[in-house]
């Protein structure tokens, strides 16, 4: 059976299964629980150019059918990543996807640049966390002016721009994540294709809040987190049908995947790979276990090549 999963010419994923940024930490945190090598990529938390301790707790909290995070970026910086995390992930079989934030275009080209003089081949740029007051402010004073909070994604200038500085800098792969935080998200993701990203993924997760009906406060320190998990997943698979509809790049799809056939679905409405979050913190086998129970659905059909089911979908 044929699980190749080609995002370009040089870019392969030996199958569609990877872990979603934020949700799998630097991937040895999990290698005593899951087989890393079987994994089709691997998205690290997000690095930033200095370290950053992230918000206050709480910062995580479960509701119905979903679980709400304002982490903040949370991490130790780019030298630390390239010196303590780097040596580790870059011996392991499948793709590694740096993600990177920054508050301003120069520093995701500095990132960009200073991963790949490193040996890395691929970064994510997360334009789309929804949890970084800084970020906001900095993309609103550079490219909106209209005075609202908003992220680089939310726009289809600043996700342009911000991408076009990149792509001019580096020939690394670069896949850019969106956020289903918009009105229209083919807008964004045409505008992220004509700057030359190589993919695409989404979705982020959804502004939301939790308020303790005790206490009367809500329950995240940073009053609103995202949005994650099984609650977004038909959210998420019509963004994702929408993106694909709209670009020729290639499209990794996220939002809610608890088990295979969510996977699949994400895979008929047109994503090439899936990546799993949340369900990774119910059971940190899942996405070995939704990699076979993808191929169990592919023998099931009697279909040879994952290839075949993308984009799929039957409409009436
Ligand atoms: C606790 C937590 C931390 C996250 N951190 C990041 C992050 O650092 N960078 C990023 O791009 N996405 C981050 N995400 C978003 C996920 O990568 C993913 O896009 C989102 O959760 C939707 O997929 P899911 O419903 O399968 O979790 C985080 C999500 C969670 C739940």
């Amino acid at each position: 059976m044929n699980l190749t999963i080609r995002l370009n010419s040089n870019f392969k994923l030996k199958n569609p299964v990877t872990v979603a940024s934020g949700t799998f930490g630097y991937a040895e945190e999990f290698k005593d629980f899951i087989d890393l090598n079987l994994l089709g990529a691997i998205f690290t938390k997000t690095i930033t150019r200095f370290p950053k301790s992230g918000n206050p707790p709480p910062r995580l909290v479960e509701t119905s059918s979903g679980m709400l995070n304002a982490i903040g970026l949370q991490n130790e910086g780019v030298e630390d990543f390239v010196k303590n995390k780097w040596p580790y992930l870059r011996k392991l079989g499948p793709k590694i996807i740096a993600s990177i934030s920054a508050i301003n275009t120069e520093d995701f080209v500095y990132l960009a640049r200073y991963l790949e003089d490193a040996g890395i081949e691929a970064v994510e740029l997360n334009l789309s966390c929804p949890n970084v007051k800084y970020a906001v402010t900095c993309s609103r004073k550079k490219f909106i002016g209209n005075g609202n909070p908003i992220m680089f994604a939310q726009n289809a200038a600043a996700t342009y721009n911000v991408i076009k500085a990149v792509r001019k800098k580096t020939d690394l792969f670069l896949i850019t994540k969106l956020s289903p935080n918009v009105t229209d998200i083919t807008a964004i993701a045409r505008a992220a294709e004509s700057a030359g990203t190589d993919a695409l993924s989404l979705i982020n997760t959804f502004f939301a809040m939790a308020i303790d009906i005790h206490t009367l406060r809500p329950k995240l320190a940073n009053i609103t987190g995202g949005l994650s998990g099984p609650a977004i997943k038909p959210l998420a698979l019509r963004m994702v049908y929408e993106a694909c509809r709209s670009v020729k790049i290639p499209v990794i799809g996220m939002g809610g995947i608890m088990n295979a056939a969510d996977a699949v679905e994400f895979m008929l409405a047109g994503a090439k790979a899936v990546s799993i979050g949340t369900a990774n913190f119910v059971n940190p086998h899942i996405a070995i276990d939704i990699l076979y129970g993808i191929k169990k659905y592919l023998k099931e059909k009697r279909i040879d090549n994952i290839n075949k089911i993308v984009g799929k979908i039957k409409l009436r």
